[in-house]
């Protein structure tokens, strides 16, 4: 059975195993690159999984170890960091044999040429194809950034005097040095490869095999890591929400239209002076919530609400009587249903790949837009499965903002204190609002303050 995932079907990704093998020297944003791909990947169904050599050798004795760990003259230590590895490598293996993984990042400092050489070989063995992803960076405010950010999250650190953790890792860092060798055009012309320099400042491309490849090249071309925030917020409450009605056109309700002036204030009151740029789909309710707002707009057609082709502008309790069938399949199933001439939530991923795309490139962006669309981008961020994404509660009339970082994504949820009705449908029933059961089990997603891996 072959299941369409827009670019790719299940059946012809599951021939493939790419494994991602990440070089460079500490503090030079591996294990953030290495995290973003699997998160992008995930969120577009394709397994992918990270293997962070550093864990395994935490794992394997060395907790917390100086810099003169990652000396290369310490034979004992380099004994413990070979352990390390190949337990990593040996887990991989298992992964792509196991639950039919097809891209694995091996995210490690792999900085010489005889590290690459091994893994290379083990890859070649194993019918899996490698291809090397450098971050090459002299920057030296990024590397500062990433310093400050690793002594302050890395476990490696973990109740450390900050001041001697950084020095610590800089010694490190030299120890990496001496014998660090980057890939090059010459020596490594014969091997895939990807080289960002500075992030993606300059990009080297080199022998890209496969198109799922060619999808991570791109994506890792578009990422920046200057601090940016992300605000998400459904259109007011409209006309067709009082109505209980999904999809149509419709105009904001009277206290939809309050939530529209009161929005700037808050947008204000969270992101000061920055400015921004909104974001809203074609639909009118999007654009009358962000009539108000004094930023630059941007409508997108990509943001516009799942379509729910023969459904649209019926209530659930209309759909349930009128397709029996449709209304069970699609609790049954709701990533994957889609509307008889309509769209799935898979189908709205796919539509939004070039909006998160766009989202990586950009700064501060605020998105007006709807509840699925919301689920879907919400979930792109905060790693959140496929199978709860489409119940994720995201209430009409609250700000969330989304602050990036090193390790995971920061939530706010700011509520404007506007009454609204709910739009919520539990499985199994077609009236609206939410119990507290689910309220406990979807909406604490949302709920509190929280991080993503
Ligand atoms: C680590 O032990 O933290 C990373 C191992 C490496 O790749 O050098």
């Amino acid at each position: 059975m072959e299941t369409k995932m827009g670019f790719y079907t299940v059946s012809n990704v599951e021939n493939m195993r790419i494994c991602v093998v990440m070089v460079g020297l500490p503090a030079r944003g591996k294990s953030f690159i290495s995290q973003k791909i699997v998160r992008y990947l995930s969120w577009l169904s394709i397994r992918a999984k990270c293997f962070n050599v550093g864990s395994y050798r935490r794992k394997a004795g060395a907790a917390h170890p100086s810099a003169d760990f990652f000396d290369s003259s310490n034979k004992e230590a380099l004994k413990v960091r070979q352990k390390a590895v190949t337990h990593a490598i040996e887990d991989m293996m298992k992964w792509y044999e196991e639950e039919n993984g097809v891209v694995a990042i091996l995210d490690a400092t792999n900085s010489t040429r005889e590290r690459r050489e091994w893994v290379l070989r083990l890859c070649r063995e194993n019918a899996i194809e490698p291809m090397f992803l450098e971050s090459w960076c002299d920057d030296q405010d990024m590397i500062l950034r990433n310093i400050s950010d690793v002594k302050t999250s890395s476990p490696d650190y973990e109740g450390m005097d900050p001041e001697a953790a950084t020095q610590d890792f800089l010694r490190r860092i030299s120890n990496y040095e001496k014998v660090y060798e980057p890939l090059d055009r010459d020596n490594d012309k014969d091997l895939t490869f990807v080289k960002l320099i500075n992030v993606a400042q300059e990009v080297i491309v080199n022998r890209i095999q496969s198109y799922l490849e060619s999808r991570v090249v791109f994506y890792v071309m578009n990422l920046h890591i200057r601090p940016r925030c992300i605000w998400l917020s459904r259109h007011g409450e409209s006309v067709y929400n009082v109505e209980k009605k999904i999809g149509g056109d419709s105009s904001l309700s009277a206290r939809g239209f309050q939530y529209a002036s009161k929005l700037p204030e808050i947008v204000r009151e969270s992101a000061g002076d920055v400015n921004l740029t909104v974001w809203t789909s074609t639909l009118c309710r999007t654009q009358q919530t962000a009539e108000s707002l004094p930023y630059k707009q941007l409508q997108w057609k990509a943001l516009d609400e799942l379509d729910a082709g023969v459904c649209d502008g019926m209530t659930y309790e209309e759909i349930e009587v009128k397709y029996p069938d449709d209304f069970k399949a699609r609790d049954d199933d709701k990533y994957e249903y889609r509307y008889p001439g309509g769209e799935s939530y898979r189908d709205v991923v796919i539509r939004l790949e070039p909006i998160i795309m766009e989202l990586e490139r950009q700064e501060n962006i605020l998105i007006v837009t709807h509840q699925a669309v919301l689920r879907c981008i919400y979930a792109y961020f905060m790693n959140v499965p496929q199978e709860e994404s489409p119940w994720m509660s995201i209430p009409l009339h609250t700000l969330i903002k989304l602050e990036p970082r090193a390790y995971g994504t920061e939530v706010t949820r700011i509520k404007a204190d506007i009454p609204a009705v709910s739009t919520y449908k539990e499985k199994g029933t077609s009236k609206l609002g939410e119990s507290s059961a689910y309220a406990t089990k979807y909406r604490n997603l949302l709920n509190e303050p929280s991080k993503s891996a």
